[in-house]
């Protein structure tokens, strides 16, 4: 069966001040469906220039990123958005909700690249931040919300297009800890549903709990624990 996620010797170089920076030299890595893999190490590792890789957020220098099959470089800026949006849902370390809209604007902006009606999208919207527990925070904006309701509306924002990957990156890095166990939760009952769950973190004990870990140094595979046999 076709890997949801396969990157190819990804390579990613970021042009700085006259000299090349490789923050990725060469990652190959295939992800299956309905897994919970976690990404460590330490802060300039590569983790986040993969994480936006995947993501294609960003495009590798060399190499390849496929999702479903789909070699996503060969994929122009509309079709990228478009399976970016069918596809996937992102989570990051600092929400990055947009503080001008409400929550449910929020929300709805992810649904515009989803080809459905605008007179749909509010139905969809609020059952999501319902289950969530933040409907009565809809028409509040980011500034007026705690850590965990702003990341609440930004999961809420991630699933509206019920995506089969989510690309999470420190979600909980900026939430106390019961905060980020209760997100952590909501995350591991996304898997559950069979959804695939691709999260960095610098904490252990939430690495210890996914299906596989992957680290990186100097932006390169160092460990991943489908191979050495210990999640
Ligand atoms: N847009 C950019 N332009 C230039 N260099 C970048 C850019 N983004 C990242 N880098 C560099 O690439 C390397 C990898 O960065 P990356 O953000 O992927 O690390 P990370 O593992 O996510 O770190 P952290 O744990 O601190 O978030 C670092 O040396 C970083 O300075
Ligand atoms: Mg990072």
């Amino acid at each position: 069966m076709t890997a949801l996620v396969r990157a190819v010797d990804v390579h990613r170089i970021y042009p700085r001040a006259g000299i090349e920076l490789s923050a990725l030299g060469g990652v190959s890595l295939d992800i299956e469906r309905g897994s919970f893999v976690a990404i460590v190490g330490r802060s300039g590792s590569g983790k986040s220039t993969l994480m936006n890789l995947l993501g294609v957020l960003d495009q590798p220098t060399r190499g390849q990123i496929l999702l479903e099959g789909t070699d996503t470089g060969k994929l122009d800026d509309k079709a990228a958005s478009r399976l970016r949006s069918r596809l996937i849902g992102f989570l990051f370390q600092s929400f990055n909700l947009i503080p001008q809209m409400t929550v449910l604007e929020n929300v709805e902006t992810a649904l515009l690249y989803s080809g459905r009606p605008e007179k749909e999208w509010r139905a969809r919207s609020e059952p999501l931040l319902d289950r969530l527990g933040i409907l009565e925070r809809s028409s509040h904006r980011p500034s007026e919300l705690s850590g965990g309701e702003a990341q609440r509306a930004a999961l809420a924002r991630a699933l509206v297009n019920d995506p089969e990957l989510l690309l999470a990156d420190e979600p909980t890095g900026n939430l106390d800890s019961r905060t980020g166990e209760e997100v952590l939760a909501l995350l591991e009952g996304l898997v559950a549903e069979g959804r695939t769950l691709v999260l960095v973190t610098h904490d252990p004990s939430i690495a210890a709990r996914a299906d596989r870990v992957i680290e990186l140094s100097d932006g390169r595979l160092v460990r991943d624990s489908e191979s050495d046999g210990v999640a």
